[in-house]
């Protein structure tokens, strides 16, 4: 038998609590002041979406594009591709991102933030992959931790499967690179869909 190319990690039920989790957290530190949530997308327009609902505090939502590998696709090289509008001055601020793995795209984007003078930053990132770590900024608040390529609830491979309700783990990123749309037979089009 071959290995599956990807597994599902973490279902649909098992966020949701775990997002919960989180914006109660998240809601219990604040200590009333209403905070600016910045989604960096698209990663995390979904996680976004779900934390922000559950946080169930007075708060503005803004967004920020940012893009990870300009020219040649090198690593590190961060660029803003859309700014927020609202501003963050002497405001709390809660970073709400999907993923951090070498961490530079977030290391990049606090740094961009801080020096808006927000009154506070706190970041929140639903996955955290920490064996490829190369930039260490903090992580207030970590739903899960893995070490595989992730797709699913907002995270893609080259486009595909955000709208996948739960986070799958890519077992063989090389043969998905082969056949980027080889998920969708074996994840979205499956009537029992774990959860
Ligand atoms: P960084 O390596 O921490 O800078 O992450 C850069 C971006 O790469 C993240 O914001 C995601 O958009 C994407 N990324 C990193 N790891 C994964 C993954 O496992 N699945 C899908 N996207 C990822
Ligand atoms: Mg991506």
């Amino acid at each position: 038998m071959n290995e599956p190319l990807a597994t599902v990690r973490f279902g649909a039920d098992r966020i949701r609590r775990r997002v919960d989790e989180l914006a109660a957290e998240v809601k219990r530190d604040l200590g009333g002041e209403p905070p600016v949530l910045v989604s960096v997308l698209k990663g995390s327009m979904i996680f976004m979406a779900d934390f922000s609902r559950s946080l169930d505090v007075a708060a503005e939502i803004d967004f920020m594009m940012v893009s990870s590998f300009v020219g040649g696709g090198e690593a590190g090289v961060v660029r803003i591709v859309n700014d927020l509008e609202i501003s963050i001055e002497d405001r709390h601020v809660v970073v709400v991102e999907a993923i951090v793995d070498t961490g530079l795209t977030l290391a990049f984007l606090l740094k961009t933030l801080r020096a808006r003078n927000p009154k506070s930053i706190r970041v929140c990132a639903l996955v955290d992959k920490p064996v490829r770590r190369i930039a260490q900024p903090l992580l207030d608040y970590v739903g899960f931790q893995t070490d595989e390529f992730m797709v699913g609830y907002g995270l893609d491979f080259k486009g595909r499967y955000r709208n996948l309700p739960f986070l799958a783990g890519v077992s063989d990123v090389r043969a998905l690179d082969a056949n980027p749309d080889a998920l969708f037979e074996t994840l979205v089009v499956n009537e029992d869909r774990p959860s």
